[in-house]
């Protein structure tokens, strides 16, 4: 089903909520005192303040929408998973990449993304330190600020410049591990640069040539993943069937050459 409200429009609502996030990061970088969720995971009054403001703006321009926000309070979000009408979802992570925030590694973003009956419809990430606003509308292209984003022609894994992301809490042996073991050998490297969504833009920008996570939530990827469509770029999910924003995982190429090449290497291993 295609969204009554124009992608364009949407694509210009993700734009300027990632955007509104990414000021309240800047006025909090550097002064920050991050607390632990869960082991080695981290959120800070900055992530907090972000979903906030973010939020006040969508609810003001689109009431009747649900909001799965990272940092969204716990009802509202049980509300937006379970979505029991199909409504419209705003997908937020507000600080993606919290952990080089906190010591202020400048990779890090805001992602929005707009999302209606499993299909990603726009989507923004941006970087408030490179001032680098990556953004998509279905069927209107990925772009970098105004350029036109297509991914890297990459068709060799020795030739491959891939990242990871790997869960906070990640276990010695565990199957995330197995994953990127099979690769390191096999491709030229391996980056793991600490936001997921940013990762995603990078291989939509050709930066990097492919990016593979065991375990991300929706809204570490989902405007990431529109991107990399929107560039000539193949996504599935980890084990080669098509992608499911809540299944949780993702491997992603510049093409299908090389994504053929790092599933022989991914999709075997459970
Ligand atoms: C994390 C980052 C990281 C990825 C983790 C995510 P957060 O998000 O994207 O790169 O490997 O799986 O949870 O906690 O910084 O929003
Ligand atoms: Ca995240
Ligand atoms: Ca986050």
């Amino acid at each position: 089903m295609s969204p009554s409200h124009p992608i364009e429009l949407w694509q210009k609502d993700c734009v300027h909520a990632a955007r509104i996030g990414g000021e309240i990061l800047k006025e909090y970088q550097g002064r920050v005192v991050p607390h632990e969720k869960g082991p080695r995971d981290l959120v800070t009054e900055a992530d907090l303040a972000s979903q906030k403001a973010i939020e006040l703006y969508l609810t003001q321009r689109f009431p009747e929408h649900l909001i799965l926000g990272e940092e969204s309070d716990p009802e509202t979000r049980r509300h937006a998973s379970e979505n029991p009408d199909g409504r419209v979802r705003w997908v937020i992570d507000p600080l993606d990449g919290t952990t080089n925030f906190v010591h202020q590694l400048p990779n890090y973003c805001v992602s929005v993304a707009v999302e209606r009956d499993g299909v990603i419809w726009a989507g923004a990430v941006y970087n408030p330190v490179s001032d680098e606003c990556f953004h998509a509308g279905r069927g209107f292209g990925a772009w970098l600020n105004d350029r036109e984003l297509k991914t890297s022609r990459c068709i060799k894994l020795e030739e491959a410049l891939l990242a990871v992301g790997f869960s906070a809490g990640i276990q010695r042996g565990s199957v995330e591990v197995r994953r990127f073991e099979e690769l390191l050998y096999q491709a030229r490297a391996i980056r793991r640069l600490g936001s997921a969504a940013l990762n995603l833009c990078y291989v939509a920008a050709g930066r990097l040539d492919g990016f593979f996570a065991t375990s991300v939530r929706p809204w570490d990827v989902a405007a990431g993943i529109l991107l990399i469509e929107e560039a000539g770029g193949i996504v599935t999910d980890i084990q080669g069937k098509p992608f499911d924003l809540i299944r949780a995982h993702v491997a992603t190429a510049a093409t299908s050459a090389l994504h053929e090449q790092m599933g022989q290497h991914l999709f075997t291993v459970s």
